[in-house]
């Protein structure tokens, strides 16, 4: 459910010339295949809009803010991501959509898979009954 979606805190070394944030083993649950990133996204786009069946997903703002609205398919939550030591982890079977991206912010996503389009739920309806079998 949503209640298993996360903010989780990236451990980070600051010192006088700056901050390093890691995500190394043990910070998420699950081992990184891929990492991408959104950037210039209008601040009237939505993003997402769609589940995912097996894929776990580790969304940080690294600069910038933007809005996750999650959905079990029974309660519904709004995050706001605006730190760079601030992840949100998506867990299988989250309906979610990003908005509200303020000018110059970036996503970055750390995926548990690589990119397959069947893992996708991309019809809302079609999400419920997902949720109901
Ligand atoms: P999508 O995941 O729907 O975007 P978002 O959830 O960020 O709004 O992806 C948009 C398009 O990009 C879609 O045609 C699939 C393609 N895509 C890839 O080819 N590889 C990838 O790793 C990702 C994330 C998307």
């Amino acid at each position: 459910s949503i209640e298993d979606c996360e903010i989780i805190e990236v451990p980070k070394i600051k010192d006088p010339r700056g901050t390093i944030a890691v995500v190394e083993k043990d910070v998420i649950p699950f081992e990184t295949k891929r990492v991408y990133y959104l950037y210039d996204v209008p601040s009237d786009a939505s993003r997402g809009g769609h589940a995912h069946k097996k894929l776990y997903q580790f969304l940080i703002a690294l600069s910038g803010s933007f809005d996750v609205i999650l959905q079990d398919g029974k309660e519904q939550k709004k995050i706001t991501l605006n730190k760079p030591n601030k992840g949100l982890l998506i867990k299988p079977g989250i309906w979610r959509e990003l908005e509200n991206f303020s000018s110059g912010s970036v996503c970055l996503v750390l995926a548990s898979e690589v990119y397959k389009e069947e893992d996708y739920i991309r019809n809302f309806e079609e999400f419920k009954l997902f949720k109901t079998r």
